[in-house]
Order: structure tokens, then sequence, then C-alpha cells
């Protein structure tokens, strides 16, 4: 069994409620709780993400188009670390109304570090059912991840991770 390593910066607790979401819909879908480890990279940083065989990272996007701000430090951890072939799906937490010009700007930041580490992206959706004008966090028209936005579209957010999850389980061979 592979080894889950679910990692999540938060500044308002949105992404960290969320996080806690995702690990219960991984344990709905028959991943043993001894193979999720969950973690605040406020606390950890992001060396640890290489010693595990799949990552699910979620992170916010603030201040008009910036990383969360615990992450901003931790992908400076980052440095050195090969992550080479190592698969990881992202979620990232935005507002769509109030920042439709940087929605989910974060999770393209991130991801973009991810890659240039050799990781490979995993977990791309659609953008339908969302309102905004741009943002980092897509490439060829979807997200790079999943995208939640708890100030807009809550009542949206418990059926988004769980098809997420059931489609990550496949990617990430979970
Ligand atoms: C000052 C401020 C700036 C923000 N900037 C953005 C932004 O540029 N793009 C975006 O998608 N969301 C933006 N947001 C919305 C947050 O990402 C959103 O509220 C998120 O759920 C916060 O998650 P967290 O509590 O886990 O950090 C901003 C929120 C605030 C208060």
């Amino acid at each position: 069994m592979q080894k889950i390593g679910l990692f999540y910066g938060s500044s308002t607790g949105n992404t960290a409620s969320v996080a806690r979401l995702i690990r219960q819909a991984l344990l709905g879908h028959g991943v043993a709780q001894d193979n999720v480890s969950m973690f605040d990279v406020a606390t950890t940083g992001a060396q640890g993400l290489a010693g595990y065989d799949a990552l699910v990272l979620g992170v916010s996007t603030w201040d008009i188009g910036e990383i969360q701000y615990d992450w901003a430090d931790a992908v400076e951890d980052l440095d050195g670390v090969d992550l080479s072939g190592k698969k990881v799906a992202l979620f990232g937490l935005g507002d769509q109304f109030s920042y439709g010009d940087t929605f989910q700007d974060a999770m393209g930041i991130l991801g973009a570090a991810l890659e240039e580490r050799g990781a490979q992206l995993v977990g791309f959706t659609s953008t339908a059912g969302y309102d905004f004008e741009a943002s980092r966090g897509v490439r060829d028209g979807q997200f790079i991840g999943l995208s939640l936005d708890e100030d807009n579209q809550p009542e949206l957010t418990t059926g988004r991770v769980q098809a997420w999850v059931e489609q990550i389980t496949t990617a990430l061979e979970l």
C-alpha cells in the first residue's frame, strides 16, 4: 500500500477543514488510516514531501494572486528536494467572485514549483461551474487540481471532494 502525505497550508482554516474532508474521503475509498499522514506546513515545512509515495497538497491563494504564506516558506524548503516521478494531486481554495482575475493562482504557483523538481501533477478538473476571468491554476482549459470556493460555493465542496478523491485514487494508484 502506498504511503500518502497530505500537506496543507491554511490562514483562516478553510484549507485545513477541506484537508480533513479529503482524508475522510480517502479512508472511505479503502485507504488504510495508517497510510494517510496529514500535516500543516506551518508546523512541518515541506522537506518531508519526498518521504511519501504519493502526495495530496492543499493551498489557498492570498493577497491577490499570492501563495498562502506558510507555503511560500515551505516552497523555499524544497530547494534541493528531488520529487522526480512523484505523483502529486493539488487542491486549491480561492474566492472566484472577489478575486476573479487571480482565482486559484496559488495552485499554479505551487504546481510549477513541484514540476520544476520533477513531480507529476494528477487530478486535473473541469472549470465548468465556476465563474472567473483568469487563473494561474488553469492549464489547457482545466484546473491543474481540485478547485474549491468556500466563500461562494460551500454547498458544492463535499460533492466536488467525493468525485475528485475517486478520480485521484485511480491516478495515484492507491
Ligand atoms: C485579503 C485576501 C486576499 C485574497 N486573495 C485571493 C486571490 O487572489 N485569489 C483567490 O482565489 N482567493 C483569494 N482570497 C480568498 C481565499 O483564498 C479564501 O478565502 C480561502 O478559502 C482561504 O483559505 P485558508 O483559510 O485555508 O487560507 C483572498 C482572501 C483575502 C481575505
